[in-house]
């Protein structure tokens, strides 16, 4: 053995902090994907992606393996925060096809075993909804105005913003409206958007905003999803009064509020949200087989986000505790641990999730140095670079082991190429409104959002029938296409269904959790056993030796021989027959 080398230890013994869990609901344990519509395939070739190119290339979702898709929004929107900003939540946007075409994307997709998860935006809507359309034609205190969040505006007529709320893009919460003969003594009245402007905060206190919302989650029912994704669950309900608050509002709060940011302030994580998701709840159960909604919320200490997944509320809360914890053993454990600890206090599965269309993708993030506070949700070119190679090779290893986890796992799509982030895009392509409204101190979310590299050969990298892509795709895009990867040995690709077909033939979704005694403390060591699998991965320098006659089922990289026998080298995972 070289001195370097981490001796063998015991794989036996150990904690378990979480029992087997043999629900029987589909999405207690599945892996689900999430497709970004504009950025997944094109099937016009305008350079934006669409429901006919989602349909088209869902083979290679059956391929890879998983449970089901989740498509973030494709409603007609005018696109001012890429269809997170919606005009009619029942109709297809013309960009991205017609509800024939969400009808037979939904038909082929479950014809391959896939479910259906769709984007629900209940925050706010599009200031080009007719609602928010009405609010501007109606005079200050009617009915149509009451729909969102208007108010009078502070000091003498009303000049100033009616509370301090900042926008989670940047700049003031508030715009003021044009001036109108029926406006009251303190002038035109301001508007709420936690987000762009484009997106007036819709008043959850009004019941016809309910019961338009409840509608809708029934129009998509009826169209034969399997359930929801809940966007800014956690932001429906403000503070009665709007009180001033002084803290800085951020979507992706780092770990360690590594970015300066709070999710804690009087616009979210409000106790009335939870009476509108008991609501919802009952409409899903109007519905036969398994319908769930999934929260996102940025919100902390995860106590606070069981909340939302108790028993009469939704199924599932992504985890977004585990996503910006750090490469660090011991906080991997203990974001692992109480994870599963409090997630279990409420019968809930826990979900996994490392990347998303708002953070750097983890194969750029975990190619900075770990111990900087990296930007979450966005790199530029005069930013520090990532490390290519380290980041890819800590990506699988990350992954790898997120996929024995117990509970439900998010993908993001490309993340199974390998994909990093587009981290030298030109400021004249960019269309983050993150990167308008900060005048360009933050780059904002594009650098995770460049279209799908499929074919290495092929104009625009086979996006789309031309060689149009809405955002220029990096070099780096072309050796990882798809068709680079399909039946490649050691190609993440095939790393990533390997993964998936021992995740679902070993039950480790259902499994039970135990963390191996023998490394329980070690500082660069991650052991547990899930079911009959034991999962290691090496955050050190130093290789760790296998015991004798270990039965590897699969590896995240090259494993290396010594005399004393097989070892996992630094930044590597191995599932290895318990
Ligand atoms: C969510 C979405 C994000 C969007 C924001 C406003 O956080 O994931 O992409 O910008 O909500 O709708």
């Amino acid at each position: 053995m070289t001195r370097t080398e981490r001796p063998a230890v015991p794989l036996t013994g150990g904690d378990q902090i979480h029992a087997p869990a043999p629900g029987t609901e589909w999405w207690r344990d599945a892996v689900i994907y999430q497709v970004y519509p504009r950025s997944f395939a094109d099937g016009n070739g305008d350079g934006m992606g669409d429901l006919p190119g989602i349909t088209s290339r869902l083979d290679h979702l059956a391929k890879l393996g998983v449970d089901a898709v989740w498509l973030s929004p494709f409603y007609r929107s005018p696109q001012k925060d890429a269809g997170y900003d919606v005009t009619d939540y029942r109709q297809v946007d013309p960009r991205f096809g017609t509800l024939d075409d969400f009808d037979a994307m939904r038909a082929r997709a479950h014809e391959l075993g896939l479910r259906v998860i769709v984007d629900l935006v209940p925050n706010h809507s599009s200031d080009q909804h007719v609602w928010f359309q009405e609010a501007l034609a109606a005079a200050p205190g009617s009915l149509a105005r009451d729909r969102y969040m208007f108010r009078d505006g502070k000091g003498a007529d009303g000049a100033e913003p009616p509370n301090n709320w900042q926008s989670i893009f940047g700049g003031p919460a508030w715009t003021r409206l044009a001036p109108r003969e029926d406006d009251g003594p303190a002038g035109p009245q301001w508007y709420l958007h936690l987000f762009d402007s484009s997106q007036p905060d819709l008043n959850w206190d009004n019941a016809e905003v309910r019961a338009e919302f409840e509608d809708v989650l029934r129009f998509w029912l009826d169209r034969g999803v399997d359930g929801f994704r809940v966007d800014v669950a956690h932001g429906m309900i403000k503070e009665t009064g709007l009180p001033d608050w002084d803290g800085k509002v951020a979507m992706v709060e780092g770990s360690d509020g590594a970015n300066g940011g709070s999710n804690e302030g009087p616009m979210f994580d409000q106790d009335g949200v939870h009476e509108i998701y008991r609501a919802w709840h009952k409409v899903l159960d109007e519905y036969d087989g398994d319908r769930c909604l999934v929260a996102e919320a940025w919100v902390s200490p995860m106590s606070r986000l069981a909340r939302y997944v108790r028993e009469d509320e939704m199924q599932q809360a992504f985890n977004f505790a585990f996503l910006v914890t750090k490469w660090n053993a011991g906080k991997l454990r203990d974001v692992v641990t109480e994870s599963l600890e409090t997630m279990d206090a409420v019968g809930a599965p826990t979900t996994w999730v490392l990347s998303n269309h708002d953070v750097v993708r983890h194969a750029s993030r975990l190619g900075l140095d770990e111990t900087a506070d990296g930007p979450m949700n966005g790199i530029g070119p005069a930013d520090v670079q990532p490390d290519a190679e380290l980041g890819l090779r800590r990506a699988r290893a990350a992954t790898l082991l997120m996929l024995s986890l117990p509970g439900s796992a998010y993908l993001y799509q490309g993340e199974e190429l390998g994909l990093p982030d587009h981290t030298t895009l030109p400021d004249d392509v960019r269309q983050d409104p993150a990167f308008f409204r900060t005048h360009g101190a933050e780059v904002g979310r594009d650098g995770c959002r460049i279209p799908l590299p499929w074919e290495a050969d092929r104009p625009g990298l086979g996006f789309g029938p031309s060689d149009a892509t809405w955002l220029p795709q990096p070099e780096s895009y072309r050796a990882l296409a798809a068709d680079q990867q399909y039946g490649v040995d050691g190609s993440t690709f095939e790393l990533y269904r390997g993964a998936l077909g021992l995740r679902r033939a070993e039950r480790l979704g259902q499994g039970g959790l135990t963390w191996v005694a023998g490394y329980a403390d070690a500082a660069d060591v991650v052991a547990l056993r899930v079911a009959d699998v034991i999962v290691l991965s090496n955050l050190g320098a130093a290789p760790v030796v296998l015991p004798e006659g270990a039965e590897v089922l699969i590896a995240s990289g090259p494993l290396t021989e010594s005399a004393e026998g097989i070892a996992l080298p630094t930044d590597t995972t191995v599932w290895i027959r318990g």
